[in-house]
């Protein structure tokens, strides 16, 4: 079905076309308004822009509603793990038994990275942020990728295994590094997500194996994190791709988009926040009254969306997964009745209310984490860890658009009009 809309302004009128995606949702095409009527759009902070016609993933912020190629997250969350999640991002199915123990055993080929790798992780300071060593050594693993140079579509599926894999194995050498412990081999042994806590936890001749029920929390905060439409790190990667730049060096853009506060590092900011109130005793009606009061600066991190004016169905999983999870251990962290405790309050209050702020991914995702023994500022880091497939799959759509061209916004200049240029001995 085509539709049209109509713009008049100036006593002109424009028509334009209106393109209809498969959740009959309705955008007006204006790649032909500038040339058309001289007018550009103008939304900072893109809230109300869509920056491509999307096939990965649907979000319906209103009704709390998040599918990967189609599927609801809640039945990816029960049946499905982070390895089978990251086929179905890219490759746009689900696997076949066959194609998930070959993109397995792709993912087990290329765990380990390469060794003269390992004295670069030891030029970084012992205190050097995690996230700066995953994007730094991403690019660097890139340097030994044989078809990074040609980017060759028929080796895509082996250079989006390797760097799933890779990434998983710097995430932990960073940790270990830090720690100043010796960096752990993968074992060819575990799967995916239990490799990865072996690889941070691990101990030389200690026979350890990570628990069965943390490695399932963990696989499921991976997957959880694994796409989320055109988010700001994924909206990076696809900008960087669509300059043609290889795989490994958009997705280390994308990593360093994720890294803030607003975006990726809430995860951080919601632990620190609440340990902050606990260790302070300060009331819960006391925060939250410095949340509501702007000139504090004070935000109720984990809590917003961008696009969720609804719970954020991640964070309903993860809520509950903090309960199973904590419970089959025996764990009592202080943090999680704070956090439940703080949400209840939030959610009554009419200015959550009414601006619609709901608990995202990032609210409980830190107490599973912390119950992992997974240190705060590799939080992050899993958090990349987990958007590494829909990263890929981000920039796979974006170098296979047959109409692609290079993501090149426009703006509205407000800077000085034009002026003379006053030699130096003449000026202030
Ligand atoms: C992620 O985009 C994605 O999909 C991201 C993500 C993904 O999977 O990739 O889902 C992952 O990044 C989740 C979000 C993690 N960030 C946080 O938890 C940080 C805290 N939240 C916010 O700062 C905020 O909610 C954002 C950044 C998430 C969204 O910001 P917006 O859409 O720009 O909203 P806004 O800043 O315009 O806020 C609208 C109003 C404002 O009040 P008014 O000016 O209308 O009076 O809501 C207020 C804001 O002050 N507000 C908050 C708040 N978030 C918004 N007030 C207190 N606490 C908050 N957390």
């Amino acid at each position: 079905m085509s539709a049209k809309a109509t713009l008049t302004y100036a006593g002109k009128t424009h028509e334009l076309p209106v393109i209809i995606g498969s959740e009959d949702e309705h955008a007006i095409d204006i790649m032909k308004l500038r040339a058309g009527s001289g007018l550009i759009t103008y939304d900072d902070g893109f809230g109300n822009t869509g920056s491509c016609a999307g096939g990965i993933t649907y979000i319906d912020g209103e009704n709390g509603i998040l599918r990967y190629r189609g599927y609801p997250i809640e039945q990816l969350a029960e049946h499905s793990d982070f390895v089978e999640a990251a086929y179905l991002l890219i490759f746009g199915e689900l696997p076949t038994q066959t194609e998930y123990q070959e993109f397995d055993d792709l993912l087990t080929d290329h765990m380990f990275i390469h060794e003269s790798m390992r004295s670069q992780f030891e030029s970084f300071p012992d205190d050097a942020p995690p996230m700066a060593i995953l994007s730094a050594m991403i690019n660097a693993a890139g340097c030994f990728e044989p078809a990074l140079r040609a980017v060759e579509e028929k080796r895509f599926k082996e250079s989006a295994a390797r760097l799933i894999s890779k990434t998983r194995t710097i995430a932990a050498a960073s940790y270990r590094i830090s720690q100043g412990l010796p960096m752990n081999y993968p074992r060819f042994d575990l799967p995916y997500t239990a490799n990865f806590l072996h690889m941070m936890f691990g101990m030389p001749n200690k026979d350890w194996t990570p628990d069965p029920d943390l490695v399932r929390a963990i696989d499921q905060i991976l997957l959880l994190h694994a796409d989320h439409e055109q988010n700001c790190s994924t909206s990076t990667v696809r900008m960087v791709g669509s300059g043609m730049a290889n795989l490994y060096a958009s997705c280390a853009a994308g990593v360093c988009a994720l890294w803030g506060p607003l975006h990726g590092g809430a995860n951080v900011a919601v632990i620190d926040m609440l340990t902050r109130i606990h260790e302070s005793g300060e009331s819960l009606d006391s925060f939250i009254a410095k949340v509501k009061d702007k000139s504090s600066g004070i935000r109720l991190m984990g809590f917003g969306h961008r696009v969720y004016k609804n719970f954020d169905p991640r964070a309903k999983i993860i809520k509950a997964s903090c309960d199973r999870v904590l419970d089959k251990l025996g764990i009592q962290d202080p943090l999680l009745e704070l956090a439940k405790k703080l949400e209840d309050v939030a959610l009554h209050d009419e200015y959550f209310i009414e601006r619609k702020l709901y608990p995202n991914c990032d609210f409980y995702s830190g107490i599973i984490m912390r119950a992992a023994n997974i240190p705060l500022n590799m939080f992050t880091v899993l958090f990349a860890i987990g958007r590494m497939p829909g990263w890929i799959a981000n920039w796979h759509e974006v170098r296979n658009n047959p109409n692609g061209r290079i993501y090149r916004p426009r703006q509205v200049y407000t800077g000085p009009t034009e002026r003379p240029y006053v030699p130096i001995e003449k000026r202030g």
